[in-house]
């Protein structure tokens, strides 16, 4: 079977292979099943031939039981990037891709895909969720979710729900109204269980109408299993769980990560003290123990996919490549000659081209936080572009701008490895490095244990390439002591300030220090670690810390004059600027969407001085570009994934066009968007602005966004020909009126017209309701035909009566405007439609 010939997985019924297992366990046995042993991984239990059952992060690559660069996965570019190819088929490869990476790493369930909305373009997270629309998010999410579980693996759609931001978000209280909650947050969630059946969802760390989500029985209970029939298990976000009656109660089955947690015994006790029954208890093994049929985890019991069935091998480089190269956005192409745009280039013309940003050589190719992956090579836009030009073409390098607040993981130059020792110095385990960061988040190598470890000792050599003042950063939270050259140039003990434990783990405390060194002579460095037992989880085994290095540096402003420099004396200037770790990550929020460091000035004194100046930007989500008229080029390469210099030179050199559309507004500034604050006050963040969220409010705003939802430039132009349309589908045409190949999204929007039910609701100008990705050839012209669903013409009433549920959908009649478009703001052709 080939790789695009998906087997959709039958929906085996394995409810007398769970009620035969379920009736085998004792209390205890059943208690602990709900809990993680440790980090990643649900007890086996031999007796009735259950075996561990190992999560792990996506959504860009399934990072495995390790976290650590020595165990490599594929890395795909980010969700909003694969959102912006608009194609549910491609999503669905790159889930069969994590499937395949999963079973090679032994992972039975990934931890994704991340549907929170793009609310504001403050959330920290913003990179790691799909859109500002909650259909797009649900059909992207649909095809990833089928792919993954088509090679077999278990999907856990999250954060089930309102995790839209990261301040304080183990406590916030998202104040969320009826209606936006359903046609908004809750939408994806609803999509996805309908349409792909995942086996797993997480439950956010935030509370939602005061309830914590890990106990919000009616969202749980009664929408989630009851209204919607999700038939999967119920997993926490690390650490989420806090009640054990409550969370039992608020249907959720799995506690993690372990082996401390509210279930295990302490839910045991509970059923023995009368406070919950055996009966409920044994509800969620249910659930826990058809996950572990369905992965193959339940020996004896065929699995819902037949490992022989899953598609062949898939080549991730090459899908990676794939998926950057289409999720790239044109932003803006003006003619630079002649008529000529700016891109893609002309090769053979061109002589010389000046590649400029720290981004350009270091290549920043995916967020931070839990979705980190750690792939076995990375292209750089440097080396993609210098790989794929012909050898006529010099290319020149100026990083002209740095903007990284944090030291760089010591790498180049280094011989490292970490030494785990016991509290009286003696070795317990020696493993080499990567490069300068330790991290345990799972399981410490052989022979170490969370009671014997007393320090880790990270040591080698540093041979410098320049002589002159290097500087060293040191990070972690606990005590630590750098040694270079027998000198100590750091003691000290290091506690960062908040009180999430993943966030300083992910973004633990620096420190920095300095030492001369000659080029050329080796000198001995040696950091050590003492935990201080901060980790996240009770229990267990993680530890972070790290040694940063920066050779000595450029004065900045000749930094800036080097690249103007090379700027002028080229044909063109690819200026390659971008967001860091410090600005996108998880754990916490944006406070401004400002390139950081000196990017702005840099790009505004390349393009004063070439005016065949393109722009790439390397960032999760929306920055301000305040030069963005002043340059007649700029894509966005979002985080493209390990392959994203090769697919960047693929899109600028022509020989694929960009294909990706805008899955959110971008503003020109924050301060026009229609949500700006993602602080919580007095421990509750209100969504005031109700269903005018993302274009949707954008479109009642007074100020226009730098550029609209949907947008997207490629290298053909396209006419709209004929629209069709009936309450059920819509059917579009298009040619492609340019002279090469190409790839256009058809976008449908529905916009109420002044007909439409005087009873209804304030509703948005309009909204996405479909899409479909065509290709054609120069002058052919394609059709395409596209399902109207029913939920697009109706509201969510508070007053109407569900199926034992407060409220209901209800269907406004009246006449409708059906578009069909390039963008929300290029809106090509119209037909009304008549619901009754
Ligand atoms: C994140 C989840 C992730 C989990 C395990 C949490 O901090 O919110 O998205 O799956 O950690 O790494």
């Amino acid at each position: 079977m080939t790789e695009d010939q998906p087997h959709r997985p039958a929906r085996t019924d394995h409810t007398a292979a769970v009620e035969r297992a379920l009736a085998a366990l004792d209390l205890d046995t059943k208690a602990r099943l709900l809990s993680g042993q440790d980090m990643w991984t649900l007890p086996a239990v031999p007796e009735i031939g259950l075996r561990p059952l190992v999560m792990s992060d996506g959504p860009v690559g399934v990072r495995g039981r390790e976290w650590s660069a020595e165990d490599p996965s594929v890395a795909l570019p980010n969700p909003t990037a694969l959102a912006a190819t608009w194609d549910p088929e491609l999503a669905c490869r790159t889930g069969r891709l994590l499937a395949q990476e999963a079973r090679r790493k032994g992972v039975h369930m990934v931890l994704a895909p991340t549907v929170n909305l793009h609310r504001s373009p403050l959330g920290g997270r913003h990179f790691e969720c799909c859109s500002e629309d909650p259909w797009l998010t649900g059909v992207i999410g649909t095809g990833y979710v089928r792919g993954v579980q088509e090679g077999g693996v278990g999907a856990t759609v999250k954060h089930f729900v309102g995790n839209d931001a990261e301040t304080e978000r183990l406590t916030v209280d998202n104040r969320i109204a009826p209606r936006p909650l359903r046609e908004l947050y809750l939408a994806p969630f609803e999509h996805i269980v309908a349409d792909a059946h995942p086996w797993g969802v997480m439950t956010a760390y935030n509370q939602v109408n005061g309830v914590p989500m890990t106990e919000h029985r009616h969202l749980v209970g009664e929408v989630l299993r009851g209204e919607w029939g999700f038939d999967g298990c119920n997993i926490s976000d690390w650490t989420a769980a806090r009640d054990t009656v409550r969370a039992l109660r608020g249907g959720l089955d799995v506690a993690m990560p372990g082996p401390r947690t509210v279930y295990g015994a302490p839910l045991a006790e509970a059923v023995r003290a009368g406070e919950v029954t055996e009966a409920e208890v044994d509800d969620a093994v249910r659930r826990v123990l058809l996950l572990a049929a369905r992965t193959g985890c339940l020996e004896g019991v065929p699995a819902a996919v037949d490992p022989a069935e899953v598609p062949r091998h898939i080549d991730g480089r090459a899908l990676a490549r794939e998926v950057a190269r289409r999720s790239f956005v044109l932003l803006r192409n003006e003619p630079v000659a002649e008529g000529r745009r700016a891109l893609p280039l002309d090769a053979a013309a061109v002589r010389r081209i000046a590649v400029i940003g720290a981004g350009a050589r270091e290549a920043r190719i995916l967020g931070g936080g839990s979705a980190t992956v750690f792939p076995d090579r990375v292209v750089p836009p440097l080396e993609g572009l210098r790989a794929a030009l012909p050898d006529h073409v010099e290319v020149t390098f100026a990083a002209g701008a740095d903007p990284h607040g944090r030291i760089p993981h010591a790498r180049r130059g280094f011989a490292l490895r970490a030494r785990y020792l016991a509290a009286d110095g003696q070795l317990l385990a020696e493993k080499p490095q990567f490069d300068g960061r330790v991290q345990v988040m799972g399981h410490f190598p052989e022979g170490v244990t969370r009671h014997n470890l007393g320090a880790v000792e990270l040591t080698g050599s540093y041979t410098p390439e320049r002589t002159g003042s290097h500087t060293f950063g040191v990070a972690g939270t606990g005590e630590l002591r750098l040694t270079v050259d027998g000198a100590v140039l750091f003691e000290g003990r290091c506690v960062p300030e908040g009180q999430d434990p993943f966030e300083a783990f992910l973004n633990p405390v620096e420190r920095r220090v300095a030492a001369t060194l000659t080029a050329g002579e080796s000198v001995q460095v040696t950091l050590r670690f003492e935990p201080l037992g901060r980790e996240p989880g009770a229990g267990v085994d993680a530890l972070r810390f790290g040694l940063g290095h920066r050779e000595p540096q450029g004065d900045p402003d000749a930094e800036i004059e080097d690249a103007v420099r090379a700027a002028a004396t080229a044909d063109v200037a690819i200026v390659v600027v971008g967001t860091t770790e410090e600005v996108e990550s998880e754990g916490f929020d944006r406070t401004d969407l400002r390139l950081p460091g000196r990017q702005d000035e840099l790009v505004t004194r390349v393009a004063a001085v070439n005016p065949h100046t393109v722009v790439v930007v390397n960032a999760g989500s929306p920055v301000e570009l305040p030069w963005r008229t002043d340059v007649p080029a700029v894509l966005l390469s979002w985080f493209p994934g390990q392959e994203g210099g090769a697919a960047l030179a693929d899109v600028l050199l022509g020989a694929h066009e960009p294909g990706g559309r805008l899955p959110t507004t971008w503003p020109a500034r924050l301060r026009d968007a229609p949500v700006t604050t993602v602080t919580p006050e007095g421990g509750q963040l209100t969504y005031s602005e109700g269903v005018f969220m993302g274009y949707r409010g954008w479109q009642a705003a007074a100020t226009a966004p730098a550029y609209p939802f949907g947008h997207g430039l490629g290298y053909t132009d396209w006419e709209y020909e004929s629209l069709d349309t009936t309450p059920d589908s819509v059917r579009v045409r298009v040619r492609n009126a340019g002279d090469r190949p190409g790839r256009e999204v058809v976008q449908i929007y529905l916009a109420p017209t002044a007909d439409a039910a005087p009873d209804a609701p304030e509703r948005p100008e309009r909204w996405l309701v479909g899409c479909a990705v065509v290709e054609a050839g120069p002058g052919e012209s394609a059709e395409t035909e596209i399902p109207l669903p029913d939920r697009a013409f109706a509201v969510w009433d508070e007053a109407a009566e569900g199926e034992g549920v407060h409220g209901g959908w209800r269907r406004v009649k009246g006449v409708y405007t059906v578009e069909a478009a390039h963008s929300i703001a290029d809106r090509r052709l119209t037909a009304e439609v008549t619901v009754g």
